[in-house]
């Protein structure tokens, strides 16, 4: 079975896709800082996991660090490569410029130059739908123009994708990038809406709502987001070269998540409305053919039945 290097293992998607490889046999090398940026203990939980498995090998490294990370290629000999680690986050990034600059360009500069000399050829990359800013034109389509990001986030995503054309072309790498769109479900990342407010609606606190409530999100199931990864996975080497969406393709106003958060938990909300916030951007739909053509791509999951399984994971892992 291949060996594969999974980058951000301790991070919700990584997590997840870690889970699903080492199901289908594969060996994975995980690597991640673990980092502060939203609580460590989650993530170390989720590493836990993954650690019963025999053909799961863990090193806690900043992919910044070259040297270490250098140390770990030439000792692992990968046949492959997911590449999620990453400093997400829209509004962080104004908060943080820095620590975007570090992971998402310097770490993910190590990973290609890396990959170069080790000959490992085949990579999947997370990139994001904030690439396409304020973009009006809706779907989302692969092919409309990135070139005006609204936030610094999103600048370091684009240029990943403009690096990972960069190694395709002069070293002939197979370069695969998935634009993610608004990633949900068990094991979720607690910076986001979705989380933010089941914590808050449990505990009887107000949820902060921005744009009072007016922006839809393209929310898509954590398993439909790995079932994409995993098919681009197998795929890298023919794709040779692509940046393709991974969403649901059926946006929903944020007034119709928390409608059906608070009939999950049986609790009303109370919704403090607030202006938008800068970098935010108001809508986001994916045009999904290409991963439908090229990958077979096709998401399962319904937001009722994806935000049933959020809620019975937080209740249980946190034992509300
Ligand atoms: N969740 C979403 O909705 C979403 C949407 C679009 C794109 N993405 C992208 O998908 C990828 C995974 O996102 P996620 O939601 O799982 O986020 P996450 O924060 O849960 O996971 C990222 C992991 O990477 C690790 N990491 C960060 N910087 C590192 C570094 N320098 N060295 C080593 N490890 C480092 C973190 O500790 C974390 O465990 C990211 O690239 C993110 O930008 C996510």
């Amino acid at each position: 079975m291949p060996k594969i290097l999974v980058t951000g293992s301790a991070g919700f998607i990584g997590f997840h896709t870690a889970e699903r490889l080492l199901r289908a046999g594969w060996q994975v090398v995980g690597v991640d800082n673990l980092n502060k940026y939203y609580d460590p203990q989650l993530k170390k939980a989720r590493n836990k996991i993954l650690q019963r498995q025999p053909n799961y090998k863990f090193y806690k490294c900043d992919l910044a660090d070259y040297p270490k990370l250098a140390k770990i290629f030439r000792r692992e000999k990968f046949n492959k490569i997911c590449h999620l680690a990453a400093q997400a986050g829209v509004r962080y990034s104004l908060q943080n410029p820095f620590a975007y600059l570090h992971s998402n360009l310097n770490g993910f500069v190590n990973i290609l130059e890396l990959a170069r000399q080790h000959q490992v050829r085949e990579i999947v990359y997370a990139s994001s739908s904030s690439v396409y800013g304020d973009n009006k034109k809706i779907p989302f389509r692969e092919t409309d123009s990135v070139d005006k990001p609204i936030s610094l986030y999103a600048a370091t995503k684009r240029s990943n994708e403009l690096l990972a054309h960069v190694y395709h072309k002069l070293y002939g790498l197979h370069l695969v990038g998935l634009r993610f769109f608004t990633v949900y479900g068990p094991w979720g990342r607690p910076d986001m809406a979705l989380f933010k407010f089941t914590k808050n609606i449990l505990a009887g606190q107000p949820i902060a709502v921005y744009n009072h409530g007016q922006m839809t999100r393209d929310f898509t199931y954590i398993s439909d987001i790995v079932d994409g990864i995993r098919r681009a996975l197998a795929k890298t080497k023919k794709l040779d070269f692509a940046v393709l969406n991974l969403g649901k393709h059926r946006p929903e106003k944020l007034t119709a998540c928390i409608a059906l958060l608070e009939k999950q938990l049986g609790q009303k909300a109370q919704a403090q409305l607030l202006p938008r916030q800068p970098g935010d951007v108001l809508t986001t739909c994916a045009d999904i053919r290409q991963a439908q053509k090229l990958l077979g791509y096709k998401p399962q999951y319904t937001l009722a039945k994806g935000i049933r399984n959020f809620v019975e994971w937080y209740k249980s892992y946190y034992r509300v």
